[in-house]
C-alpha cells in the first residue's frame, strides 16, 4: 500500500485485496500443519470469531468500564487453576501468550529476589536447554543471566546433576517444562522444585504448551508426571490458552503460588500527567477479545470436550509415532510425554524430508543440533490433524525411499567446506558467502528451506543469530 491513499475505498475492494494478498499463504484448513495452528473445529472455531469481535472494542485495561472483561478473566484464570492443582491462594492474569507469561515470571522473579535476596547483585535463572527461548529473551530483557543446564539425549529431561550444579548463590529462579516444545518430555519437576525449595529461590513451571492438555489426561486417568500446585516448591506456572487450550491468540495464564509473589507482577505508576496505569502484564491497553473467546471456548467445550479431543489425539499419537518407527533411517527422539514429538535421522538429511514434505502439503517445525541433540522435525499434533495420520504416514514413508533411491539433492560436505571457511569472519562476509548456495534471490525467505537449514544448523548458534539478526533486519 505505501503511502496512505488519500482516498478510502469499499469494503469489497479492501476485502479482495486482503484475499489476495493471502495466495501464499498456506491453507490452514488441510489438516496437515502440524505446528503452531490449534483449530478447534467449525463450531468453537465460529463461536471463537463471534465473541472475540464482540468484545474486540473493549479495553482490558479499564476493567472498571468494563466489568464483564474483569470477570471473564477471572473465570478463565479460575479455571486453569483449577485444572493445575492451585489452591485458594494462587492468584493470576491473563496475557497476550506464552512469552508475556514467562516474561512476567522472571520480571517477578527479578523484582522478588532484589527484596528476599538483596545481597545478590546479578541475579541468574537457571534452565535446562529444552527450555523455550522466551527464558533466554526474559533474562535479556530484564537482566537476569540465563544458565543453560543439559538434559539426558535419551529422554531428553533436564539432567538433575547438571541442574543442581548449575543453581549457585547468585540464583533466584530456576525453571522446568511440562513439556518442552521441541521434544514432548516433562522434566523431572518434583525433584527440580525440591532443589529450588532448598535453597529458597523460585521454580517456575512452563506449561505453555502442556499445562491445560496434561492436566486433563490426568484426570482421565492417565499416568502423567507431576507438575504442576501439588509439588512442593513450584512457585509459578504459565499455561497457554492459545496453544492446546485451542482459543484464538492471543491468551495465556500466568499463575503465581499467593498474592505475596504476585506483589512484584504489578507496575503502577501515578507520577506522571496522565491516567494511573496499573498494570500486572507487560501489556496496558489490550482488546477484550481474547480473554471473551477463551472464556467461550472454555465454557463450551467444557471438560469432556477436551478429553474427545486428548483420547482422540493421543491414538492418532501412537499411530504416528508407531508408523515413523517402522520407516528406515528416521526415528523419534526421546520418550514424548504427550502429542508432540520429533523426527530425526542418521542416514537422511531431515531438512531434506521438511522441503519434500511441505510439496506434499505438510508443514512441520525444522529444528536445529543443540547440545547433543540432533537436527530434527517437530511435530505438535491437534486434533484437526487426526483424521490425515495414515496419510502423513503413507507420504513420509514416499519421501523417505525417494530420498534412499536418489541420494541428498543437498551436498552436506560443501556445506561443511562453505562454514568452515568463513569461519571466524565478519556476520556480513558470512551472509555473503552463504547467498549463492542457498537459492536466495531476492529478500523472500527461498522455496526450498532445505540448503539455508543445512547450513544454518552447521553455523555456531551465536553467528547464527547475528546471521539471522542481520537477515531480518534488512528485509523486515
Ligand atoms: C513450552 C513453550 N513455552 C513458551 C512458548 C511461547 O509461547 P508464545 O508463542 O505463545 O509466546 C511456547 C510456544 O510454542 C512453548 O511451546
Amino acid at each position: 500500500m505505501g503511502a496512505l491513499q488519500p482516498k478510502g475505498t469499499t469494503r469489497e475492494t479492501v476485502l479482495e485485496e486482503l484475499t489476495a494478498f493471502t495466495g501464499k499463504d498456506i491453507n490452514w484448513r488441510t489438516g496437515k500443519v502440524l505446528t503452531g495452528l490449534y483449530d478447534p473445529g467449525e463450531n468453537a472455531h465460529d463461536l471463537a470469531v463471534e465473541t472475540y469481535s464482540r468484545f474486540l472494542p473493549q479495553n482490558a485495561l479499564y476493567v472498571n468500564m468494563y466489568p464483564s472483561i474483569g470477570k471473564l478473566e477471572r473465570d478463565v484464570v479460575a479455571s486453569i487453576a483449577d485444572l493445575l492443582r492451585a489452591d485458594d491462594d494462587v492468584v493470576g492474569n491473563m496475557t497476550s501468550g506464552g512469552t508475556e507469561s514467562i516474561l512476567m515470571a522472571v520480571k517477578t522473579a527479578r523484582d522478588w529476589a532484589r527484596v528476599n535476596h538483596p545481597q545478590i547483585s546479578e541475579p541468574e535463572m537457571v534452565l535446562p536447554v529444552t527450555a523455550h527461548p522466551a527464558f533466554i529473551k526474559a533474562a535479556h530483557y530484564f537482566g537476569v543471566r540465563a544458565i543453560q543446564s543439559a538434559v539426558d539425549l535419551h529422554e531428553y529431561r533436564a539432567d538433575l546433576d547438571s541442574f543442581e550444579k548449575a543453581l549457585g548463590p547468585n540464583t533466584i529462579i530456576a525453571v522446568g517444562s511440562a513439556p518442552n516444545f521441541s521434544h514432548g518430555s516433562i522434566d523431572p519437576i518434583t525433584e527440580m522444585a525440591a532443589l529450588a525449595k532448598e535453597r529458597g529461590i523460585l521454580f517456575h513451571v512452563d506449561g505453555c504448551v502442556g499445562g491445560i492438555y496434561l492436566s486433563i489426561m490426568r484426570r482421565m486417568g492417565e499416568n502423567v508426571r507431576d507438575f504442576d500446585f501439588s509439588v512442593p516448591g513450584v512457585t509459578s506456572i504459565s499455561a497457554d490458552l492459545h496453544k492446546y487450550g485451542y482459543t484464538p491468540k492471543n491468551a495465556s495464564v500466568i499463575l503465581y503460588r499467593n498474592q505475596d509473589l504476585r506483589r512484584y507482577a504489578w507496575f503502577v505508576c501515578s507520577s506522571t500527567t496522565e491516567y494511573v496505569v496499573i498494570n500486572a502484564t507487560t501489556q496496558s491497553s489490550r482488546t477484550g477479545g481474547p480473554i471473551a473467546a477463551a472464556w467461550a471456548i472454555l465454557r463450551f467445550m467444557g471438560e469432556e470436550g477436551f478429553q474427545n479431543i486428548i483420547r482422540r489425539s493421543q491414538e492418532a499419537t501412537r499411530l504416528m509415532l508407531d508408523g515413523i518407527v517402522k520407516i528406515e533411517g528416521i526415528a523419534v527422539l526421546g520418550s514424548p510425554d504427550m502429542c508432540m514429538f520429533t523426527i530425526a535421522s542418521d542416514d537422511f538429511n531431515v531438512f531434506e524430508i521438511d522441503d519434500e514434505m511441505r510439496l506434499r502439503g505438510w508443514h512441520m517445525i525444522p529444528q536445529f543440533a543443540c547440545a547433543g541433540s540432533p537436527p530434527n522435525l517437530h511435530v505438535s499434533l491437534t486434533q484437526a490433524n487426526v483424521p490425515h495420520v495414515e496419510l502423513f504416514i503413507k507420504d513420509l514413508e514416499e519421501v523417505v525411499e525417494s530420498l534412499h533411491r536418489n541420494g541428498p539433492g543437498v551436498d552436506c560436505k560443501e556445506m561443511s567446506r562453505i562454514v568452515n571457511e568463513v569461519s571466524g569472519k565478519p556476520v556480513e562476509e558470512v551472509m555473503m558467502a552463504i547467498i549463492p548456495i542457498i537459492g536466495l534471490t531476492g529478500l523472500d525467505l527461498p522455496e526450498q528451506m532445505g540448503p539455508l537449514n543445512t547450513i544454518l544448523n552447521l553455523l555456531p548458534a551465536g553467528l547464527r543469530d547475528e546471521l539471522l539478526t542481520l537477515f531480518f533486519n534488512m528485509t523486515g
